[in-house]
């Protein structure tokens, strides 16, 4: 088995480049079928989604556009994880179609978040493309439209997703080892 350390913690594989593929294929299958005439806007949110988002969007075969989102955290404080402004939306969303792109929903609190700043401009459609979901730790209500995997509520590590800003690199994704 493959473990590895990242900083003071060990981590051991868990899902493989090659079910990460067919995942990721599936989720744009499905949304090539839903967008044929739709052209929508993808936005993917930074850091984590930059490498779900470079691999879905090489797989949509329908006209389409894509940017980058993030929320700038309170710095200075204790409270880094706290969501603060949305940064880096130029686009003009007003009857466009959106979908936004995220590596992992684990609360909910940051999609929750982003949901509501998109949906004050006034989009005509907003749906959820996730790579991972925990369902478990899921404490709020929006719909995840398009789904990669259901996972159990264990730290993950990889495919764009960090541990203290290491191991977004990795091409497999690896589980925290209790
Ligand atoms: P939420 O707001 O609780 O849904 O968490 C969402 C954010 O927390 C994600 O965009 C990730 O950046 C981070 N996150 C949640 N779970 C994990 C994990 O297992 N590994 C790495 N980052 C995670
Ligand atoms: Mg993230």
């Amino acid at each position: 088995m493959s473990i590895i350390q990242v900083k003071d913690k060990f981590f051991e594989k868990f899902i493989s480049t090659t079910e990460i593929d067919s995942a990721v294929q599936k989720v744009a299958e499905a949304i090539n079928r839903d967008y044929e005439t739709k052209n929508p806007i993808f936005l993917a949110m930074l850091n984590g989604a930059f490498i779900f988002a470079s691999d879905l969007i090489r797989k949509i075969t329908v006209p389409c556009e894509i940017s980058f989102v993030k929320f700038s955290s309170y710095s200075g404080t204790t409270s880094t994880e706290k969501l603060n402004e949305l940064i880096g939306l130029n686009e003009e969303l007003k009857n466009r179609y959106v979908i936004v792109l995220e590596d992992i929903v684990d609360t909910g609190i940051t999609m929750n978040k982003l949901l509501k700043d998109i949906w004050e401009k006034e989009p005509l459609d907003v749906k959820v493309a996730c790579f991972c979901f925990k369902p478990d730790a899921f404490k709020h209500f929006f719909t995840i439209d398009y789904l990669g995997m259901s996972i159990p509520n264990e730290f993950i590590l990889g495919y764009g997703l960090d541990y203290d800003g290491q191991g977004r690199n990795l091409p497999d994704i690896y589980k925290i080892v209790p």
